[in-house]
């Protein structure tokens, strides 16, 4: 059932370049120019010309709803807030009639996540559901959707249904970027090649499980980590952060890497593992400065760069190659390292991988 791995958690992994080509079957013909989500029809008017929208999820799928918030508003130009979805609950928030909200669940039972539905819902909003269990609970209170077809996630720890979610959500805000015509048709071309590279990409981020092992064994014994990304990285060191916590019992925290002078800087010695999501972008300049910042205070910097990068190996004890992409797409490719990463120490120090102390697969109480 694990299929010749040790764990579910390392299978579900190396399944991603699959889970993530299932996502895109029958919804993206790049060479044609063709994108569509088949589960939004009726209501996707209402989706091209929201006002603004609101995501709300939990855990690993609010951090995918942090990447979808960038898409949107980059490609769309539509304003989006992403909301814990127990937080928004409770805090009688503004919703009007036509407000759209985009849930994000992998198991699509997660209570919190389902009360801030029935609220929305019951204040006139529009709900899409992005949801991995096909016939869940949230996936049948929401007006429309889009299943990110991964397959079933046994590992506690959430891998491939994040990258499916990932994927969905890319071809959902260029699908929306389209019809208000805010994405210059030749780069929205361009965006769809790309996507359909994805599934190859992450092979080849895959390839680097040696290495990102080797790693493993020499920060195991960490007490804490750090991990500092900007733009689209950001939501992927909050991710890798929480990976490493839930599942080595790690203490890990993730930020953009610019508030690191505000605060967290103060935590940086010889013995603090910072982990940097530096590949090439539109912040590579800046994040560089912040690797910078880090070695001045001799904390040890592993960084997931760009392949071909010559800077960065330079500053860092570590670097670890990942393939290049736009920029939009690379959550993608560069939470590999950092999924692989979080398995490999949780391993060596013991811990029952696949189901984590006082975790469940789905928290359906509040
Ligand atoms: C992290 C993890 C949790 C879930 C969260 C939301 O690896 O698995 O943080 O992401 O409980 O669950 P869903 O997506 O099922 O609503």
């Amino acid at each position: 059932e694990k299929g010749g791995f040790d764990h579910f958690m390392l299978k579900e992994i190396f399944e991603q370049p699959r889970s993530i080509a299932d996502c895109l079957r029958g919804r993206l013909k790049a060479d044609e120019g063709y994108l569509k989500l088949g589960g939004i029809r009726e209501y996707a008017n209402r989706l091209e010309n929201a006002d603004r929208i609101i995501i709300v999820a939990c855990g690993t799928s609010w951090h995918a709803g942090m990447v979808a918030e960038y898409l949107f508003e980059e490609f769309c130009r539509i304003p989006v807030e992403v909301e814990y979805a127990s937080e928004f609950r409770y805090r009688n928030p503004v919703i009007k009639e036509g407000d759209v909200v985009i849930a994000i669940s992998q198991s699509g039972e997660t209570a919190d996540t389902m009360a801030a539905i029935e609220l929305a819902k019951s204040k006139g909003a529009i709900i899409f559901g992005v949801c991995n269990v096909v016939g869940s609970s949230i996936s049948r209170i929401t007006h429309e959707g889009a299943y990110t077809h991964a397959g079933p996630e046994i590992g506690v720890a959430s891998t491939k249904a994040f990258t499916a979610q990932l994927t969905v959500l890319a071809m959902m805000a260029l699908q929306v970027a389209f019809k208000r015509g805010t994405l210059p048709l030749t780069q929205y071309n361009q965006m769809l090649i790309e996507l359909e590279t994805i599934p190859s990409k992450v092979e080849k981020a895959l390839q680097l499980n040696d290495q990102v092992k080797y790693i493993s064994e020499l920060f195991k014994d960490a007490r804490n980590f750090l991990y500092l990304g900007r733009g689209y990285n950001f939501p992927v060191a909050l991710e890798g952060a929480l990976k490493l916590k839930e599942i080595s019992y790690i203490h890990a925290e993730g930020y953009p890497a610019a508030e690191m002078k505000h605060g967290p800087i103060a935590l940086i010695d010889e013995e603090m593992p910072v982990v940097f999501i530096a590949t090439r972008d539109k912040s590579y300049e800046k994040i560089v400065s912040n690797i910078q910042e880090v070695r001045a205070r001799k904390g040890r910097v592993i960084a997931i760069v760009t392949e071909g990068d010559t800077v960065i190996p330079e500053m860092a004890e570590f670097v670890i190659e990942v393939p290049a992409t736009h920029e939009a797409l690379m959550p993608l490719v560069s939470v590999i390292p950092l999924q692989l990463l979080s398995y490999h120490i949780a391993v060596m120090r013991g811990c029952n991988v696949d189901q984590p102390r006082n975790l469940a697969k789905s928290v359906t109480v509040e």
